[in-house]
């Protein structure tokens, strides 16, 4: 009986759909119960209150708003539920007027996270709080600073001054020109060189009180065990025995290392109230441990299968730590790879796992105690969000709204697991992002759509999503000055992935000699022959990914296709992909022969090509052209790549 009621109340609200009733739809982020009524309320005339409601079961962010012609009555939980009200309210009006309405509204996720990397470019205080204004309206509420990481240590500490004097400043602007073509070095603060900054501990005090007014805990990260270059450049007696040259990862085998990293936590805690602070924990490259006397030598007397699971020791040893003063450490997912069972069997009690790099890592994580963050490729915002020839140059791949909003992380918040998803964030990986205007391009709507998942889950279509975005620019853009990227002029996908072709090798089998990459299978065996082509992200399921391997020469590319029965064609056409940022190349040499038997092959095209540095994602086209037509029933295709680790991306082999 309750139910039907509802359903009435409901049912009138929509069917009385006036220009008030749009509003629900373009609020954003949707709120959990919404009904509107045909009045309005003016904020200057009416009874405005605000009461205090006890905590029914939503936590502190819970809030409802009564408004009638007459009245608005606003009720939160506490301080941030109020905030949360008064961004909805924000939203709300057109004008002086509010719509009359009831609304009640929670988070579904307690983490509605967004990561800026200001390690890579560092962007100062004034662009962070506008950051923090814009991201609470959205109801986000943890912003993660990755302080740290090669390209400049951004945090003041006092007892390591050397942190900030040198390992702040760098030699080169430009990101690529610095990591790939210098040597990677630092400079003395104050030199007219020197390119980067850093926040003074007051600065990020006053950062941090500020984003606690609007509702977000600032969430600081120090990377460790690698990722570490400016820790190794200021205290070169971190790195390990018998590795002078710079170098990424600490030593984890050395007491001085521990106790570094305690007393730069001590300050990091010092002025960061965060319940959580982030450890990095990513992609340690580890050889020098296994170089290093002292880390044999730990490995031996931990009984550890290798000196890599010394990651899993410090892990281990520096959460204990942050526990130890009431904090949580954060890790990046490669903190489950090691030494778990050998060594540290309760890592699930102290590190709550932020997964990126196989969102699957989410689940096992769970089942071993862990709270779990959700940031999958898909949310990271230094992708092209558009077709990447008409764009800046970007890091990754494609990731346009439309496909991020296509994740969902529900089902990983299976009942019966230990841990628990504590929420969603977005990354700003900034590399490649220099300007405060290009990073507000790539967050922007995509975050927003984040905090969409992370505060009503994903309950509304891609067309109510965009439709919601598209009624958020004037405040974004026009009243906050936000250089947002605008969905109303997207380019969209390559072309040729928006019909099928239609060749002569449709269907035709398609033998591998080298297997394509289980990370980027395509459709599988039938992927290069299914007459579908892909679009601008290699990983979209239509391209196929290859990988020059490390113990041999041999093409990583290298098929044969079976059309059945001796043909006639005249041409054999394939595009490969090129995303420098991914280490996707165009291959350095194709090569392309026919047969009639499969054994005895006449080749029909051979070219070598010179390394060219892409600065968008392309593809480039790699053409057959005979003067007479072939006959033949096996086609040949190999691919090389210049160096071990670089990736040949292809589609579709098309055959006229
Ligand atoms: C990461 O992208 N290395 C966390
Ligand atoms: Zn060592």
């Amino acid at each position: 009986m309750k139910r039907n009621m509802t359903l009435t109340v409901l049912t009138v609200a929509v069917l009385s759909m006036g220009t008030q009733a749009m509003k629900a739809q373009e609020l954003l982020p949707q709120p959990k119960k919404a009904i509107f009524g045909k009045g309005t309320f003016n904020p200057k005339r009416g009874v405005i209150t605000m009461e205090k409601i006890h905590d029914a079961g939503h936590g502190k962010e819970h809030y409802k708003l009564h408004i009638t012609p007459d009245t608005m009555r606003v009720l939160y939980a506490d301080s941030t539920g109020l905030f949360y009200a008064t961004q909805t309210i924000s939203q709300l009006r057109k004008g002086e007027l509010l719509p009359t309405c009831d609304i009640e509204d929670w988070p579904s996720y307690e983490w509605r996270g967004c990561m800026i990397d200001v390690s890579r470019h560092f962007f100062p205080l004034s662009f962070l709080k506008k950051q923090v204004n814009v991201l609470s309206h959205y109801k986000v509420n943890r912003l993660h600073l990755h302080l740290t990481d090669a390209g400049g240590w951004r945090l003041q500490i006092d007892r390591y001054p050397e942190l900030t004097k040198k390992a702040a400043w760098r030699t080169e602007s430009d990101w690529t020109k610095w990591w790939i073509d210098n040597d990677r070095r630092y400079m003395q603060e104050g030199d007219p060189e020197a390119y980067g900054g850093y926040y003074t501990k007051a600065e990020m005090r006053e950062l941090v009180a500020y984003a606690a007014q609007k509702g977000i805990t600032v969430v600081p990260e120090i990377e460790m065990p690698g990722h570490s270059e400016e820790l190794t450049a200021a205290i070169p007696e971190l790195k390990c025995e018998g590795n002078a040259e710079a170098q990424g990862d600490v030593c984890p085998s050395n007491e001085n290392t521990y106790a570094t990293l305690h007393n730069i936590l001590d300050e990091v805690m010092e002025v960061f109230p965060s319940k959580w602070i982030h450890i990095g924990g990513d992609e340690a490259g580890k050889g020098s441990w296994a170089k290093c006397p002292t880390c044999q030598r730990k490995a031996r007397l931990l009984g550890l299968r290798s000196t890599a699971d010394l990651q899993g020791y410090l892990i281990q040893r520096i959460a204990a730590y942050l526990r130890l003063e009431g904090r949580e450490a954060i890790g990046w997912d490669e903190v489950l790879d090691d030494s778990l069972s050998t060594y540290a069997p309760s890592l699930g009690d102290n590190v709550n796992v932020m997964v990126w790099r196989d969102i699957k890592a989410a689940r096992r994580a769970m089942s071993r105690g862990h709270n779990v963050i959700l940031s999958p490729g898909d949310y990271y915002l230094d992708r092209y969000q558009d077709a990447p020839p008409t764009e800046p140059f970007a890091g990754g791949s494609y990731q346009p709204l439309r496909n991020l909003w296509t994740f969902d992380p529900a089902p990983y918040r299976a009942d019966g697991l230990e841990g628990k998803v504590l929420g969603v964030q977005g990354n700003l990986w900034t590399e490649y992002i220099k300007t405060e205007d290009y990073a507000e391009y790539m967050l922007y709507p995509r975050e927003l759509a984040i905090a969409e998942v992370g505060w009503s889950g994903r309950s509304r279509s891609y067309e109510e999503l965009s439709q919601a975005v598209v009624a958020q620019y004037p405040w974004l853009t026009t009243a906050q000055h936000v250089n947002a990227f605008d969905i109303r002029r997207e380019k969209g996908d390559r072309k040729e992935k928006l019909k099928p072709v239609r060749h002569k090798a449709v269907g035709a089998k398609v033998t591998y000699h080298q297997p394509y990459s289980p990370s980027y299978v395509g459709q599988g065996d039938g992927t290069l022959t299914d007459g579908m082509c892909g679009g601008w992200s290699y990983g979209d399921g239509r391209w196929q990914g290859f990988m020059q391997r490390r113990d041999t020469t041999k093409a990583p590319f290298d098929i044969t296709i079976d059309l059945g029965e001796v043909r006639r064609f005249s041409t054999v056409s394939l595009d490969f992909m090129q995303s420098d940022g991914a280490w996707v190349f165009y291959p350095s040499r194709v090569n392309i022969s026919v047969s009639n038997d499969g054994e005895h092959f006449v080749p029909i095209y051979n070219k070598e090509y010179a390394r060219e540095r892409l600065k968008v994602v392309g593809t480039r086209t790699v053409t057959t052209t005979s003067k007479k037509k072939n006959q033949a029933r096996f086609i040949r295709i190999t691919a090389h790549e210049e160096h071990p680790g670089e990736w040949v991306f292809t589609d579709e082999v098309k055959v006229y």
